[in-house]
């Protein structure tokens, strides 16, 4: 099957990866536009991936069977429709479906229509409104901005001066202040062909900047899969509180989902409780979810995104864990640091049980073609193991070879659930 996948981060390295192992050729895989890590495995393409005319007349020119979107952009300019209307099988909503993520107010009303447990929340559009509602939630403050913010748009903290700069940042586009849910966090993917859901596997994202959750937000730093400490019936619990309901919404919507539904959820003392929706793989979780992963990638996307998923086989995932620490530049996430030489990362790569997803890397064709780090977020370590103790092992042996001035990642990946 002819597959182009659209993104340029770890999380479209990782279904790159992840669609090799379980069987796709990658001769028949294209990237747009990719990055120095994906280029080296399969054909990357330098477009735009969030002009739907061209994604669209790319797709029809090289007779793509499936396009699998990896990031939000490419979802909320439209790329899904255009490529619908060409008859084209796109695993990722529709600009209207995709709403679920970039508004987060509309996500508010899906919820309340369907009945799916979340937190409370206030929508405000002055500070004078944002004001009152922290007075009513009390401290800890959450509040989020409602559109999209590459996951810096939410600030968590019992400052109220810091509530309120942070509002007033946010504030042209609307505000949603939220009662704090205390419990640990969950990312749970579904694949939806508009009607049926179907759970992936676990995962945790470490979101915050620095060890100890201290610092500040960032797109995450961190994750493992699958989660022990989760009750029974957990998975079960979210399919039918959470993810059928919200699949039924939004087809009764008119806006069938089609792609993937990232449930971000707490598990509170009071229960499970939605705090966000994505419309697209979250990163880093995809990275540890799918590299358990042992049935056919390319199949289950195909499966949702021709509406065949009820016929198409149930994924499967291996029982060995998996752990992701990321690489993150000098100054991330407030500040964006010069391209730097990245060192040592053939070697890092060569550690037993790793396999490392590059991000934010380029290749410097006037330095003998050294890796530079372009961005954030530079590149995802990823290592299994029979433990989590081993998987740590390996993954911290990898990242701890790679060189890259000023650089940072946390320590604490996975650490409570290694024993
Ligand atoms: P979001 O972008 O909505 O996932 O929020 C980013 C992070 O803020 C989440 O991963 C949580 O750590 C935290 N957060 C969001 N909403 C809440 C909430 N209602 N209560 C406590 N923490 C929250
Ligand atoms: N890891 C969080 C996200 O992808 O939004």
């Amino acid at each position: 099957m002819k597959i182009l996948v659209l993104g340029s981060g770890a999380r479209e390295h990782a279904i790159v990866k992840a669609l090799i192992r379980t069987g796709s050729e990658a001769a028949a895989i294209t990237v747009i536009p990719g990055n120095a890590g994906i280029e080296q495995e399969v054909h990357c393409a330098p477009l735009n991936p969030s002009d739907p005319a061209a994604i669209t007349k790319f797709a029809i020119e090289h007779q793509i069977e499936l396009v699998i979107v990896g990031p939000e952009a490419p979802l909320v300019a439209g790329v899904s429709d255009a490529l619908r209307a060409a008859d084209i099988a796109v695993f990722g909503p529709s600009q209207k479906a995709a709403q679920l993520e970039g508004s987060k107010s509309f996500a508010k009303e899906v919820m309340a229509a369907a009945d799916v447990p979340t937190g409370m929340a206030r929508q405000c559009s002055t500070l004078e409104e944002v004001r009152a509602a922290m007075d009513d939630f009390g401290a800890p403050f959450v509040i989020k901005a409602d559109g999209l913010a590459a996951g810096k748009g939410v600030i968590v903290t019992s400052d109220p001066a810091a509530a309120l700069d942070h509002a007033k940042k946010f504030i042209d586009g609307g505000i949603l202040v939220e009662e704090f849910l205390d419990g640990q966090e969950v990312s749970l993917f579904f694949l939806s062909d508009g009607v049926n859901v179907v759970p992936l596997t676990p995962a945790q994202d470490f979101k915050r900047a620095f060890d100890g959750d201290k610092g500040p937000n960032t797109g995450g730093m961190g994750a493992y899969s699958p989660l022990p400490w989760l009750p029974a019936g957990f998975i079960d619990e979210v399919t039918e509180k959470v993810a059928r309901p919200t699949i039924t919404e939004m087809a009764r919507l008119g806006a069938p989902f089609v792609g993937l539904l990232y449930c971000g959820l707490i598990v509170t003392e009071r229960g499970i409780r939605v705090i966000e929706f994505n419309a697209r793989f979250g990163d880093p979780e995809t990275q540890v979810v799918l590299r358990r992963l042992i049935t056919p990638l390319a199949g289950l996307l195909y499966g949702a995104a021709t509406g065949n998923l009820e016929t198409t086989p149930d994924p499967q995932f291996m029982k060995d864990v998996a752990v992701t620490v990321v690489l993150a530049s000098e100054g991330y996430p407030d500040k964006s640091a010069p391209d730097r030489k990245i060192h040592h990362v053939a070697k890092a790569a060569a550690v037993e049980h790793v396999e490392i997803c590059h991000a934010a890397t380029a290749v410097d064709h006037a330095s003998k073609d050294h890796l530079i780090a372009t961005g954030g977020r530079v590149l995802s370590v990823v290592a299994i193991g029979s433990s989590f103790e081993h998987a740590r092992r390996h993954a911290y042996e990898s990242i701890g070879m790679i060189e890259l001035e000023g650089s940072h990642y946390r320590k604490d990946i996975a650490a409570k659930v290694a024993q």
